[in-house]
């Protein structure tokens, strides 16, 4: 086969891929599935051991690909300084210092979700939801120009979730914050063209990030989560990984919302019921009750009709 033939899966070989995570989660199979593609992955992780596992894992499954590790606690924005000097610090090694551009960036990191609700809502439990998730995304496109090409063949993907849509109770402030991500994608989109900036929103996915509620508590959660999806099912991070590698090769999109929910916007949930309104088989079971209620009734009304007139029980047929 000419390597012409594979125009399609040869579109990130080669390719300088930076991803902000990595070691677990949506995260770990976006580096997978990048070194997969043949590309030269670089990972970052706040926990050295937990980097060193992930590394080992990938470099077992893939003995042959290129891939690098560093720590950097994006989380610290305590001192804005060093935020970006973390940040400036990781990007020097993953380019040798500029000279070895990245070519994409996907920004998965997510630390423990601590949900502040907003009747014991404090500053600082409002502000460290978004220390990770939004603040750092800033940061980094703060530095971009000096790392990456600004060309649609390069991109940075952030990360948002389906809630900014569709509020579970309890999340209002999740969903300001993931709308808030989704806003920066879009302002970025136009201060870092022609290359390309993009958000993945996945709805609720298997991953590590759900471990901290315990066995039989995520169970119960995941089941909960599986009900709210028309695929019925709960995500699997190597399927919304796809997304992020989409959003890598497409040299299209950009400015972009990417979901990958399972049809979680389209269910519509019964708040009295607490689980989700009738399911369409049901619903068009239901109308054919009508249809077939509606049509006896005529029959009815005509019959009477015709015996006043006729006289006759049978005068209709
Ligand atoms: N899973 C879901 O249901 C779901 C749904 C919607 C949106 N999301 C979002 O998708 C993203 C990935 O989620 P996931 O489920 O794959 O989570 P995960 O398995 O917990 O992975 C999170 C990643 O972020 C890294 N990380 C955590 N704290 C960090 C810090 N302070 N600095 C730098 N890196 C840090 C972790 O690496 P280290 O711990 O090694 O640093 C890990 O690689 C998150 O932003 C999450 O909010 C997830």
């Amino acid at each position: 086969m000419s390597t012409n033939v594979l125009k399609y899966t040869s579109k990130l070989t080669g390719k300088n891929i930076l991803v902000f995570g990595g070691t677990s989660g949506i995260d770990f199979c976006v580096a997978e599935a990048s070194l997969e593609y043949g590309a030269t992955v670089t990972i970052s992780s706040s926990n050295p051991s937990r980097l060193s596992t992930a590394l080992s894992r990938l470099r077992t499954s893939y003995p042959s690909s290129s891939i690098t590790g560093y720590t950097c606690d994006v989380s610290d924005l305590s001192d804005l300084s060093t935020l970006e000097e973390n940040l400036t610090t990781l990007l020097d090694k993953v380019t040798e210092n500029g000279a070895k551009k990245i070519d994409h960036i996907a920004f998965t990191a997510g630390d423990a979700l601590s949900l502040p609700i907003v009747k014991n809502v404090t500053p600082t439990t409002l502000f460290s939801l978004a220390n990770v998730r939004f603040v750092a995304p800033i940061f980094i496109a703060k530095l971009i120009p000096s790392y990456m090409s600004l060309a649609p063949a390069s991109s940075f993907t952030i990360t948002g979730g389906v809630n900014s849509s569709k509020p579970a109770p309890g999340w209002a402030i999740a969903a300001a914050w993931g709308s808030a991500i989704e806003g920066l994608m879009r302002g970025l989109t136009v201060d870092l063209a022609p290359m390309r900036v993009n958000v993945v929103v996945p709805s609720a996915v298997k991953t590590e990030i759900f471990e901290r509620l315990g066995t039989e508590r995520m169970e119960t959660v995941l089941k909960d989560y599986a009900i709210q999806t028309t695929v019925g099912d709960i995500g699997k991070p190597e399927d919304v990984a796809e997304t992020y590698l989409y959003a890598m090769k497409d040299q299209f999109v950009t400015g972009s919302v990417l979901e990958s929910n399972g049809g979680r916007l389209l269910v519509y949930m019964d708040f009295r019921e607490g689980k989700p309104a009738l399911p369409v088989h049901n619903v068009v079971m239901k109308l054919e009750f009508v249809q077939s209620s509606v049509f006896c009734v005529l029959c009815l009304v005509s019959r009477v009709r015709d015996f006043k007139m006729r006289g006759s029980p049978c005068g209709f047929l």
